[in-house]
Parts: structure tokens; C-alpha cells; sequence
């Protein structure tokens, strides 16, 4: 049977497979315990690849691979989104594609309206009716095409209007379960949720970037 090589990351440049500056300010805080020395592809003026997967751990294998093959470097991917149960899963791994405007550029306001008017559409009207979770694949991918997976989600409720201005993306229409502020409201702290040692981070980057590092990095 075929062994894959461990691969060790040890005193290992590592690249941050992502050109969303949302996604790589809290990889940066979540990756700053751990003294890392990582850049990210767009520090490396590496192009975007299509996102041609038909899931989230696909998606995260085409760009940590395409990075980890470009730099001869391990890279680590998030591939995420917003899976809204009334809606069969939607928008799902199209998440950012919702927001995606007829000059190429992202309007997350008319994506989160987007995501609105589809639950209106179905009459889910109730809290009850508007669960979903974020959900965030992590893929440490090697130049020789080895890679290893970490899933994280969140569950919570799709609110309306949006509050908060603070995260990115889709952040001031979820409020996480247990909690009375949206992700929009929270501090990049309280969004994670999270320290190495603490047993539980809250948001769906967070939990599994915890699992990367208990993993990897040696974090308990
Ligand atoms: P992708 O992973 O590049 O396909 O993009 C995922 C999209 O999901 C992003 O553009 C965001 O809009 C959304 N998303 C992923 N994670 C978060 C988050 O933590 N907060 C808000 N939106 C998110």
C-alpha cells in the first residue's frame, strides 16, 4: 500500500494559498502564536486559479496545490462558504460568486440581499427557518501534490438587515448559535474565539485552522 511521506513543516517557509484580504488578516492573527514565517500568494504574484471543484475540500486542493507547485513551498488554502439549510445548501461553495458584479468586481451588500430575497422566496421568515453554517476547508497542500484536510463550521441563524461593519464578506447577516452579536459585530478576537490551549474556537476558520495547528504545529 502506498505511504504518503510525512511531510514536516519544520523550520518550513510556509504560503498562505489566498488573494482575500479578509481571509488573510485572521490567518494572520491565527497563524501569529505559532512564529510562522508565511507569505501570501499574492506576496508571491501568483495568479488566482478558477475554482472548478464542485466542493469545498476540492476547491482548497486546486489552490494550495497551484501555490505549493508554484513556490516549491507547503501552502495552506481556505476554501469556504455559507450553506443556508432552507435554501438546499446555497450558496454554498458559490458563495463568492453571489457577489460577483457585471464589471467583475464583489458587492458582498447585494450578495447578502441576494441570499435575502432567495429565503424570502421560500417564506422562511422565522429564526427557526434560517439556519445555516459557514464552513471553511483548510488544505496544507505539498509541491509533490500531498495534501491533508482540516474542516471547521459554524452554525447560526441568517439575520435581516445586516448589522455590523466589522469581518468581511457575508459576516453581518450571521449571528452564531449562543451568541447575540453577528460575526459583523464582533471584534477579529471574539470572531475566532479562539487561543491555543482554549478548547473551542467559534468561527468555522478558526476551528479548523485549531485543527491545523493541534495537527501541526504542535498546539494543544
Ligand atoms: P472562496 O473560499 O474564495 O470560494 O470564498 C468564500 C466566500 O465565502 C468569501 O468570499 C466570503 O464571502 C464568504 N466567507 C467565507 N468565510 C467567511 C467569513 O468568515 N465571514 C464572512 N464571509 C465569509
Amino acid at each position: 500500500m502506498h505511504q504518503p511521506a510525512f511531510h514536516s513543516l519544520e523550520g518550513q517557509k510556509l504560503v498562505v494559498a489566498s488573494h482575500n484580504e479578509g481571509k488573510l488578516r485572521e490567518f494572520s492573527d491565527l497563524m501569529a502564536p505559532f512564529a510562522f514565517e508565511a507569505k501570501s500568494a499574492k506576496d508571491y504574484g501568483l495568479p488566482e486559479p478558477d475554482e472548478t471543484g464542485t466542493t469545498f475540500e476540492e476547491n482548497a486542493y486546486i489552490k494550495a496545490f497551484a501555490a505549493a507547485k508554484a513556490t516549491g513551498l507547503p501552502a495552506l488554502s481556505d476554501d469556504s462558504g455559507l450553506c443556508v439549510d432552507a435554501l438546499d445548501g446555497a450558496p454554498g461553495v458559490y458563495t463568492a460568486n453571489w457577489a460577483e458584479t457585471p464589471d467583475g468586481s464583489r458587492d458582498f451588500g447585494m450578495a447578502m440581499q441576494r441570499t435575502e430575497v432567495a429565503l424570502q422566496e421560500v417564506g422562511a421568515v422565522d429564526p427557526a427557518q434560517r439556519k445555516g453554517r459557514f464552513v471553511a476547508v483548510i488544505c496544507l497542500a505539498f509541491p509533490d501534490g500531498d495534501a491533508e484536510y482540516f474542516r471547521g463550521e459554524a452554525e447560526g441563524t441568517l439575520v435581516w438587515p445586516p448589522r455590523g461593519t466589522l469581518g468581511f464578506g457575508y459576516d453581518p447577516v450571521f449571528l452564531p448559535n449562543g451568541f447575540e452579536k453577528t460575526f459583523g459585530e464582533m471584534t477579529a478576537q471574539e470572531k475566532h474565539g479562539w487561543k491555543p490551549g482554549q478548547p473551542m474556537a467559534l468561527s468555522h476558520r478558526a476551528r479548523a485552522f485549531q485543527k491545523f495547528a493541534r495537527a501541526r504545529l504542535g498546539s494543544e
